[in-house]
């Protein structure tokens, strides 16, 4: 059963969000599939709007009307489709009620663009950042609200969307392309909803008495139906998202097979690689690919686990056959160039992770007001590279570390050099306890003395406990 309606079918200026029902889609499990976002040009610039709004369903727990919020319908939000090189605009408007941003997680774009704290929009107004795609990597990214102290409320909502970066890149080409016919979303979440009818938004909610835990596939419960999904091509490309709060996924076929990933986080890996299973943090992405032959289906398991890595359950979160004949040509050898950034010379900085109680703080500061931000800057130039050292101090709690603007390098987990997806870009990387992680990054083409970007970890309510810093590039 779907949660919820996605996409742009909903038209907000004859209907108040109020009055805005969940339409649930028809028996079956068939895998909803988030629509494409509509694009409208304008004088050479593809614009996207996306209506921030509310909704109500009563299809996940039966007897429970669950307060929910998506972009241009009632849950989650249309894929945005673009291209490196393309000129956009998105006009985002806020009918929630309450303040919102939009951010858009791994995009390279300026700080006033970034959509962090600073780039609150009003209820009732409209922000429209311009940019050009400006990437250089095909990839999957995201769009969530980032509000200070509310983003966790606001995900859990349903406000998220994917991002998808298309280059010319011959690579790319060969990976499946066909939205939802063969290059497919699956947004994950593992969620909670209270007895009282809300979803969880605290840890201590998800083992609260009267606490039902929904694995999500795209706004659907893979626990109460597994979706099915038919593909009619002999390859399909999946993009993975954790879209959870706290929970880490990990996504495994269910027969013990490897599975082929060819992308991480922020681009595509630069070969194929076989996994036995994916492990994917909240806000992280990964691109697999499944062949199919002829009527063959393949069954993908998630396991659902906590910040301190405790399972909470596992699910079967996609049934996917192939109906088509064709036997897919060979995936390209080489999928990706990744040169190591040039380190010499470079700034290093530490960045300990750790908390009392329920304060988390990044080097002892708890970002929670936009004083403790402004005070506690992180200052770089246009063009620095630098080494990052990042320790998580906790001897039982898992953090992740996302920073905004530019994807990043790894230089060793634990003190041993990265290996699999970790040789990828990315934007997000797992810190497990006691675990000290090494990155380098380069800041390039986007300054401003106005506008920070962020750094924090994703697991959202961490960040929203304090657990982020303001980074500005001058
Ligand atoms: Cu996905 Cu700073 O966020
Ligand atoms: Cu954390």
């Amino acid at each position: 059963m779907a949660l919820a309606k996605i996409g742009n079918g909903i038209s907000f200026a004859e209907e108040t969000a109020s009055d805005v029902t969940t339409e649930v889609a028809a028996a079956g499990g068939t895998l909803v599939i988030p629509e494409l976002a509509a694009k409208t040009d304008d004088n050479g610039v593809s614009v996207f709007a996306l209506k921030a709004g509310t909704g109500t369903d009563t299809s996940l727990v039966s007897g429970t009307t669950l307060k929910t919020a998506g972009y241009n319908g009632t849950y989650l939000g249309p894929t945005i489709r673009v291209s490196d090189g393309e000129q956009v605009r998105f006009d985002v408007t806020n009918q929630l009620g309450a303040d919102t941003t939009v951010h858009w997680h791994g995009l390279h774009i300026a700080p006033s663009n970034d959509g962090g704290p600073q780039n609150v929009i009003a209820d009732g107004e409209t922000w429209s950042p311009a940019t050009t795609i400006n990437q250089g990597e095909a990839c999957t990214l995201w769009y969530h609200p980032h509000g200070l102290g509310n983003t966790a409320d606001q995900v859990a909502l349903g406000l998220a969307g994917m991002l998808i970066v298309d280059d010319g890149s011959a690579a790319n080409a060969a990976l499946p392309t066909a939205y939802g016919a063969d290059d497919v979303p699956v947004i994950m979440q593992s969620m909670g909803v209270l007895s009282s009818g809300s979803f969880v938004t605290t840890n201590a909610g998800f083992t609260a008495s009267g606490t039902t835990l929904k694995f999500l596939v795209n706004g659907a419960s893979a626990t109460d139906e597994t979706p099915t999904l038919e593909v009619a091509a002999g390859r399909v490309r999946l993009r993975l998202l954790n879209a959870s709060l706290v929970d880490s996924i990990t996504v495994a076929r269910s027969d013990g097979a490897t599975v082929t990933q060819v992308a991480s986080d922020a681009g595509l890996l630069a070969a194929p690689i076989e996994v036995s299973g994916l492990r994917i943090t909240p806000g992280e992405r990964a691109e697999i690919v499944l062949d199919l032959q002829t009527g063959t289906t393949v069954t993908l398991r998630a396991t659902a686990r906590s910040s301190t890595n405790g399972a909470r359950y596992t699910v079967s979160m996609l049934e996917v056959t192939g109906t088509g004949t064709d036997t897919p040509a060979a995936l390209p050898a080489t999928l990706n160039t990744i040169d190591a950034l040039d380190t010499t010379g470079a700034a290093a900085r530490t960045f300990t992770f750790a908390n009392s109680g329920n304060t988390f703080t990044i080097n002892g500061v708890a970002g929670t007001s936009v004083t403790a931000m402004t005070n506690n800057m992180i200052m770089t130039t246009l063009g620095a590279t630098e080494v990052w050292t990042l320790v998580n101090s906790s001897t039982t709690i898992y953090h992740n570390f996302h920073v905004h603007d530019v994807p990043f390098q790894v230089v060793s987990i634990g003190g041993a050099a990265p290996t699999g997806a970790n040789l990828g870009w990315r934007d997000t990387i797992e810190l497990p306890p006691s675990t000290t992680v090494v990155i380098r990054l380069k800041f390039t083409d986007y300054a401003d003395s106005t506008f920070m970007y962020m750094l924090h970890c994703h697991n959202l309510i961490h960040e929203d406990d304090g657990m982020m810093l303001g980074l500005m590039v001058v």
